[in-house]
Formats: structure tokens, sequence, C-alpha cells
């Protein structure tokens, strides 16, 4: 795609600070500005997950780092990834400035665009996995015209599968939660902690619950398989959006009657305090 040079437009207090937010956020990735100390970490901090994910993160992740050969040294190139990627599955790496705002995140995803390295680029190798990221953009797009909280709803989606998912597969419970294998901790903390939840996924029961930004998770919601999650986000979503609004939201931690738990979270360390 051409680069636009990025306009800003205006700073925006978010849970990530105070930040320039742009309308057109796409760059260059600056990779010849790079320091050497900055590809020393990178180095660092890939090798860790390197050796902690095995047997942890899902194959199709750990297949997926392999496959772009990354850690091989230094910043890896976008250029040089997508190659690999828009081979396998038409999806693309772009680097991006700011943070981007809600239509124009979706408007990325519905294009097979993504921005964000270590933890995301693995799986959008996975076929499945990829056309489940593109869907999402699509209905993120829908989401935003319908309103503030069906894109809620859709949010906690994204935030439960994309970013802190667990997958039971046939070796185990396994991760592919892309905020979950960029931590050392959480990646450790998911799998083998007593304290958090562990619920089979329910695309109604993911929608209604809250859930924290501000520590490791009180609940990870576990996937069979790629295809569920792909045929979860098939129907539209209209509907549940008003089913759910005529519902209160449950807590990051509740476990209700009707879930399939895995594992019961024991509470211990839980901080106090809203979710969101
Ligand atoms: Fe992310």
């Amino acid at each position: 795609m051409k680069n636009t040079a990025p306009r800003k437009v205006e700073h925006q207090q978010t849970d990530r600070g105070y930040v320039p937010v742009y309308a057109t956020g796409v760059v260059e990735q600056p990779w010849a500005n790079y320091s050497k100390t900055e590809h020393e970490v990178w180095d660092t901090l890939f090798q860790r997950q390197r050796e902690l994910l095995p047997g942890r993160a899902c194959k199709e992740f750990m297949q997926g780092v392999e496959r772009f050969g990354l850690g091989d040294g230094g910043i890896p190139k976008f250029s040089e990834l997508n190659q690999v990627l828009k081979a396998a599955t038409q999806w693309e790496i772009v680097a991006v400035e700011g943070l981007l705002p809600d239509e124009v995140f979706f408007d990325h995803l519905a294009n097979r665009r993504f921005h964000d390295m270590f933890g995301h680029v693995p799986l959008l190798l996975n076929p499945v996995f990829a056309d489940y990221m593109q869907a999402y953009g699509r209905g993120g797009m829908k989401a935003f015209k319908i309103g503030r909280e069906a894109l809620m709803n859709l949010t906690r989606l994204y935030w439960y599968t994309v970013e802190f998912g667990l997958m039971n597969s046939d070796e185990g419970l396994r991760i592919y939660g892309a905020g979950i294998v960029s931590s050392k901790g959480e990646s450790i903390y998911s799998l083998d902690s007593p304290s958090p939840n562990r619920i089979g996924f329910d695309i109604e029961r993911v929608m209604s619950t809250r859930y924290r930004i501000d520590t490791y998770q009180q609940t990870y919601f576990v996937i069979e398989n790629f295809e569920q999650l792909f045929d979860a986000t098939r129907p539209d979503f209209t509907p549940i959006y008003a089913k759910l609004h005529e519902l209160p939201a449950h807590a990051a931690g509740d476990v209700l009657d009707d879930d399939r738990v895995f594992t019961r979270g024991d509470r211990v360390g839980w901080a106090n305090g809203a979710d969101t």
C-alpha cells in the first residue's frame, strides 16, 4: 500500500497515557534509524520468549515463528516479513505512528494489514486465524456505526481472544493470545497459576465480560481451535449486541452456572477495584 504522511489530529487521554492520535498513521518502518542497542534489546527479549514458549504457545504460533525465521538477528525488516506473509495469507505488516483511532484500526484489519510485531505476526501465517482477524476488522467497521456499546462488546472479544486467548489443544492447554506470548510473566501465569479461572469460549459470554488492563487476567477463555473462533464470527452480531444491551455485564472474575469450567481460580492475589 502507499505510505501517507501522518497527519496529526489531536492528543487524547487513553489508558496508555496522553498520546497523539493520527488520522493517517501509516509510515515507513524506520529500520535504518534503529540503534545497535535497540536491535540487542529485541534479540534479548526475543530469545527469552523463544526459550519459554515451546510447550506453552500453540503449535500454530511456534510454526509461524520458525517460518518467519524471526530471531535471526536484530529487529526484523517488515519488507522481508511481508514477502513470507503475503505469499501465505495475503496479510501485510505496516508501521504506524501514534495510536490509531478505532475506525482506522478496523479498516486496516478488514484489509489484512497489521502493525504491532512479536505477538501477533506469527499467527497471521495461519490461514484460519488470518481470516478471523479480517472478519474481526469487518465486524469492527459495523460496530463502529452501531455505537459505543457494540464497540465495547467487540473489544472484549478481541481482548479475550486475540490478546489473551488460550486453546485446548491435543497436547493440553496452550497460549495463542499475543498479549500473553509477549509477556514472560503471563506466559507462565496463564497456564500454571491456580489463581485465574479458565473457562470454555462462548461468544456472548466473552462479549459481556469486563477485563483487567492493570493486572494479569482473572479469567482466560479457552477455544478448541481456530475454526471455532472463525465460525463464531460468521453470524451478524447485531442481534447479539441488542440482547446484551438488556443484560448486566459480568465482572472479570465471575464464574457462571452454565460456564464450561476448565479450572476455577482460587482468586489469590486478585487486585481489588474496577474492571474495564
Ligand atoms: Fe496487541
